[in-house]
Order: structure tokens, then sequence, then C-alpha cells
């Protein structure tokens, strides 16, 4: 079941949604080198509860934090410890905030110095396929619009395309129906938008590999072949003529 967001619930998740758009771009000046994950980490809690809103990692299924922090050939849902960034890292930030028990998700993927050009073109047409998957999003339109149109990306650039890692439904809870998988697939034909819907849309690719393994702490997902993978994720409504952003301007 899709839930449709009353005015009342949106308001809140725009609220939700801003907080955690703000602090992702506030941490364009904190990803440095040498700063750790934990202290990025320590930042996002000060800053989400500082807004009057809560983590909306924190203690989700057992999680020990207030943001994933993936690095390199970490997919997602690394979780932040003493590790310290390094010039020719790219780090991806995943975080959300509950504003009135509304949820908002949103991921970046930051660049710290110079990297290599496939890497910086993965991060490139990673947020690319985020930005075309969101253009598909009106009130009337199919979910698999969506997700052909950030598979298409992938496959014109020859990118790993997880399978078993896909965007949500967000709102009332961090994971909703429908599932939206990052490709072309069958189940999403069949799932028509509707005007309040609220999404989770998160192109995750790699440079080789779709193949992942999961770290022993049981969070952190890696590439199978070590290859460089990019996130982007929006929180996003739908409307009657299109669709609205909820963690963006
Ligand atoms: N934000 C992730 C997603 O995009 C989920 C994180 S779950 C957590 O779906 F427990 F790791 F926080
Ligand atoms: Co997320
Ligand atoms: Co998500």
């Amino acid at each position: 079941m899709i839930s449709i967001k009353s005015e009342q619930e949106i308001e809140y998740m725009k609220v939700a949604g801003k907080i955690a758009y703000d602090l992702l771009m506030s941490l364009k000046d904190i990803i440095k080198p040498g700063i750790t994950t934990k202290e990025i980490d320590k930042y996002a809690y000060d800053f989400i509860t500082s807004h009057d809103a809560t983590p909306a990692f924190l203690d989700y299924e057992g999680y020990p934090a207030s943001t994933c922090i993936s690095i390199n050939d970490m997919v997602v849902h690394g979780i932040p410890d003493d590790t310290k960034i390094k010039e020719g890292d790219i780090v991806s930030v995943d975080t959300g905030a509950i504003y009135k028990g509304y949820y908002s998700d949103t991921a970046y993927t930051y660049i710290v110095g110079r990297v290599d050009m496939k890497t910086e073109k993965l991060v490139r047409d990673t947020r690319k396929a985020l930005y075309d998957g969101i253009s598909k999003v009106k009130a009337g339109a199919k979910l698999n619009d969506v997700c052909k149109a950030i598979g298409e990306v992938a496959k014109r650039n020859g990118y790993g395309v997880f399978e078993v890692l896909t965007g949500h439904g967000v709102g009332k809870t961090l994971h909703e129906d429908p599932y939206i998988p990052n490709y072309n697939n069958h189940e999403s034909e069949g799932i028509i938008l509707k005007e309040g819907m609220t999404l989770a849309i998160e192109p995750m690719f790699s440079l080789g590999t779709k193949e992942v393994w999961l770290l022993p702490d049981d969070w952190g997902i890696i590439t199978r072949d070590g290859s460089n993978a990019a996130h982007f994720e929006h929180t996003v409504l739908v409307t009657h003529d299109g669709y609205e952003i909820l963690t963006g301007e």
C-alpha cells in the first residue's frame, strides 16, 4: 500500500527535508582530509537536534549513528568510526531527519580534492541519474518511467547497478512502499504515481560489479570487486503536474 500524504503531513516532511538538505550542503565545508567519519556524524547529530528534529537513522533497526558515511568502494550504510577522510576519496553521506513524526532521507557524494577521471565521471553521472529519474515524476506516470530513466544512465556508461539496493517510499517511517529499483523492471511498470505520494529516489552505481558484500558489522555494504561506488538521494513529492524535491532548494 502506497500512502498519500495530507497537506499537513507534507508540511512536516518539508521541514524534515530542509533540515537534512541544509545539513548535506553545509558538509561541503566540513568534509576535508583529516576529519574522521565519527566527527562528521557528530556534526550531523548536533545540526539535526539543534533544528528541533531527530536523526532519522539513529536507533533505526539498531543503527548506531545519525549518518551513513560510505567511502570509495563502500556503497552504503558505512557506520561512522575513526577512519580519516583523505585526499582522493569519494565520500557518500546519507542522512535524514524526523520532524513531528515525519521523515526525510537524502544522500550526496562528495569528492575530496582530486580523484581520477573515471571516478569523477561516475559521481557526476550518478547525480545526473537522480535528476533524470526525478524528471519523470508526476501524477499519472508509471513508477517504472523513473526506474528506467535512472537505469539508462548506468547502461549508457557501463556502470554496475545493485539489484539488492533500491529507493523506497518515505514519510511516516523511513522505508515505505513502493520499492524503487534503479533499473527498468516489470513490477514498477504496474505502479501509477499519484499526487501526495512521497518517494526516496536513490541511484547507486559502481565503476564495476553490481555484486556486493555485507561487512561483518552487518551494516556496511561494499562492492565485491573493490570498485568505487557513488550514491545520491532525494525525498520527492509527487504533484499533479510534476514533483517537488523536499530535500533540495
Ligand atoms: N537512508 C538509507 C536509505 O536510503 C537507509 C539507512 S538505514 C540506517 O534507505 F539504519 F542505516 F540508517
Ligand atoms: Co538514505
Ligand atoms: Co533511502
